[in-house]
């Protein structure tokens, strides 16, 4: 009797020692306790040895024990729901999230994209072409033949001399990829980069990125030009901005004329940007050449059209006042980041 007494008070013992952060100790638990072999049933079993009179009060402290057991094994099959996925537990879900720094857009595609996005509001349409071209596409086509002085404007890289392959040195040569094969009207903008050989500089850089523009049409004058191109610079700069055009030579347009806006750093009183001028020179333009037309058959009397080109570098410069062309290409983190959010 007291043997059993002693055995009761040594299980329960042994259960507030229970080690419940050994794995599935639920279930561990409940076969060593309450099993159909467990240690409560085994001692259960023992009743028969007691004798009648004692056996009540055996029975209450069995009841006990069974009872203590139950509610050991519920509190730890709770616990173990409760219990994070191995290995979670250790974050602290209180700490700020780590933050993606999500990539930038570079400041050249920036402007690009908002050049392309106000000339299609006017209806151009963008056409893209290779940036290794034929003597033909990039020159010929253009009322450049072969030993033309206006050539040496744009110092070519050839890739192979007979028959020429070179890197394009401007986006015309998408217009004329265009002039091949649409028939008028015709209106298209020409993005892309474009390879000229000059030394590398503040001022120069063997690639740069341009946007061309070509508008072909029964009845196109210059004044359309003038007013889709006065258009473009209110919108990418703003209503206070002046133009103003001056006479110029390019042998696919004629007449030709560049444009110049009032420079937006001093604001026309003269700084390093505009060599203290008020005047920044932004793109090349003028009426399509009939000689032009005329190299993919498209009938001179009919039809008329303007031409277009602008360096995006130069534009990207005045948008946000950067000074040295190099900038660009050099992939400095530190400049690139600046641009975060403009668009
Ligand atoms: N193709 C010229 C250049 O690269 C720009 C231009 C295009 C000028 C169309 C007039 C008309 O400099």
């Amino acid at each position: 009797m007291d043997a059993l007494i002693q055995q009761i008070a040594d299980c329960k013992a042994e259960m507030a020692q229970f080690d419940s952060q050994q794995p599935d100790a639920a279930e561990v638990f409940r076969i060593r306790y309450l099993g159909t072999k467990g240690v409560v049933k085994s001692l259960m079993g023992e009743m028969k040895q007691v004798a009648p009179d004692q056996r009540k009060e055996m029975g209450q402290r069995m009841n006990e024990l069974k009872v203590l057991a139950e509610q050991q094994w519920e509190q730890l099959k709770e616990q173990q729901q409760a219990a994070p996925v191995a290995g979670v537990d250790t974050i602290d879900r209180t700490l700020p999230g780590t933050t993606l720094t999500a990539g930038t857009r570079h400041p050249l595609s920036i402007v690009r994209n908002e050049i392309v996005s106000i000339f299609r509001r006017l209806g151009f349409a963008v056409a893209e072409g290779p940036e290794i071209e034929d003597d033909w596409h990039n020159f010929g086509a253009m009322n450049l033949p072969e030993d033309h002085p206006a050539r040496d404007m744009q110092d070519t890289f050839y890739i192979q001399q007979q028959p020429a392959w070179l890197l394009r040195t401007h986006t015309s040569s998408v217009q004329a990829r265009v002039m091949e094969q649409q028939k008028p009207p015709i209106r298209v903008i020409c993005p892309g980069r474009v390879y000229r050989n000059e030394t590398i500089s503040a001022r120069a850089h063997c690639f740069f990125h341009q946007v061309e523009g070509l508008y072909i049409d029964e009845q196109v004058s210059f004044a359309d030009l003038k007013q889709t191109l006065y258009f473009f610079v209110q919108e990418m700069f703003g209503s206070s901005v002046k133009v103003r055009f001056r006479p110029s030579y390019f042998p696919f347009t004629e007449p030709s004329a560049e444009m110049d806006i009032s420079c937006l750093i001093c604001s026309g009183k003269g700084c390093n940007i505009c060599k203290h001028s008020g005047w920044v020179e932004i793109l090349g333009s003028g009426m399509v050449h009939p000689s032009v037309l005329e190299n993919f058959s498209i009938d001179p009397n009919k039809y008329t059209g303007f031409a277009f080109g602008m360096g995006i570098e130069r534009i990207t410069q005045l948008k946000f006042q950067i000074n040295d062309l190099r900038l660009y290409s050099q992939n400095d983190i530190r400049f690139l980041q600046q641009f975060t959010g403009v668009v």
